[in-house]
């Protein structure tokens, strides 16, 4: 099989596109004919700058396809089964990108019917991260499922990002009032495309001006700030937050170092909780997963400029590329193209 591949660390070029034998699945694992593999900015930091130890690594957290071969001992999978994948390079060398992937069931979902391999191999990091910061508060669900939000206002900051954007549709599926903040009206329209009711420009006026024109959409304050950018907006989000709201950090854009003013934060009962996929407990991660599939199946998240997520294809030879993009800020989800559906 082809797959891409790096055996140190560094720029793009270190991904070669390489020959390997087709892997057999163990007990408990089902092999994957990718169809489509995600690209995230984390395949592109862990090519930079980590290998944890392996010789050789295939990138790739995200992917769909086909199941095409069970090991021993498997439950609910068979061959022909359509899935998507969770952190499918997590701690293990082999990911998605590569025409097969080798993966233990628990990394493993089914696809909905009706639901493009685009969309699969989107979900994985941005879903499952969105899910993670939308249920983190102390007021709001642990769950989401339609209704599960109703009552409260999210603002989600950087709302045309990978995240931000499944921040906004589940949010919105949930029954949550959403604004988002953006950098330009073009970034607004996807992001009102994804679902949010109201989009405020963070770059115009400063930090004082974009906490009030959140607060002219939210009079009451915000229940929950979904934030790519503590360091930057952390003014703003102790500005709007309302008594016991919540800033959900998955990302440190824009600044590694976080300034927080105790007294406005204690004496609003603030919560910062702080998200990491990799570390994140397995019933949370299947806990996302279920409310994602459940979100997909009732087609509350979508891909495709209609969703606010312009799609980018690579083919699996422009590997590096597709990683640079990325890294670039490219707007929108960047897919490799693996094999034909
Ligand atoms: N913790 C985790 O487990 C986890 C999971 C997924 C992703 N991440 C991290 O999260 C970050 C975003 O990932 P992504 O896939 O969503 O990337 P993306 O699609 O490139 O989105 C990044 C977004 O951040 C926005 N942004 C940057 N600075 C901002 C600021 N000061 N205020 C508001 N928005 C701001 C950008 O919007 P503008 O260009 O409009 O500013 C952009 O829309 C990456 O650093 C990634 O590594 C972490």
């Amino acid at each position: 099989m082809r797959a891409v591949v790096y055996r140190e660390t560094g720029p793009s070029s270190v991904l070669e596109l390489v020959e390997r034998e087709l892997p057999e699945p163990g007990p408990g694992e089902v092999r994957i004919r990718l169809v489509r593999s995600g690209v995230n900015p984390t395949d592109w930091k862990f090519r930079a700058g980590m290998m944890a130890g392996h010789d050789e690594v295939t990138p790739g957290q995200d992917g769909a396809g086909v199941v095409d071969a069970i090991g021993p001992d498997v439950l609910g999978f068979g061959v022909g089964d359509r899935v998507w994948t969770v952190l499918a390079q997590h701690g293990r060398p082999y990911g998605t990108a590569a025409e097969y992937t080798v993966q233990p069931t628990d990394r493993v979902v089914h696809l909905p019917i009706g639901a493009s391999y685009d969309l699969g191999a989107s979900l994985g990091v941005p879903a499952v991260t969105a899910h993670r910061a939308l249920t983190s508060g102390w007021r709001g669900p642990t769950r989401l499922a339609p209704g599960a939000m109703e009552g409260m206002t999210v603002l989600v900051a950087g709302g045309a990002g990978a995240v931000g954007n499944a921040a906004i549709q589940l949010a919105r599926w949930s029954g949550a009032t959403v604004v988002a903040t953006v950098s330009s009206d073009e970034k607004g329209a996807l992001a009102v495309a994804a679902g949010a009711h109201h989009t405020v420009n963070y770059t115009v006026g400063g930090a004082g001006h974009t906490a009030d024109a959140v607060l002219a959409f939210a009079p009451d304050g915000v229940d929950l700030v979904v934030e790519v950018a503590p360091a930057q907006n952390n003014a703003v989000d102790l500005a709007v937050l309302r008594t016991h709201g919540t800033v959900a950090i998955y990302a440190n854009n824009g600044g590694d170092e976080l300034v927080v003013p105790l007294r406005e934060t204690f004496s609003k009962n603030l919560r910062y909780q702080f998200i990491i996929l990799y570390t994140l407990d397995p019933s949370l991660v299947a806990a996302a997963v279920e409310d994602v599939y459940a979100a997909v199946e009732m087609g509350a998240l979508a891909v495709g400029e209609d969703a606010g997520v312009p799609l980018h294809h690579y083919p699996l030879a422009e590997a590096a590329a597709a990683q640079d993009a990325v890294e670039g800020g490219v707007v929108g989800k960047v897919l490799l193209d693996v094999s034909e559906e």
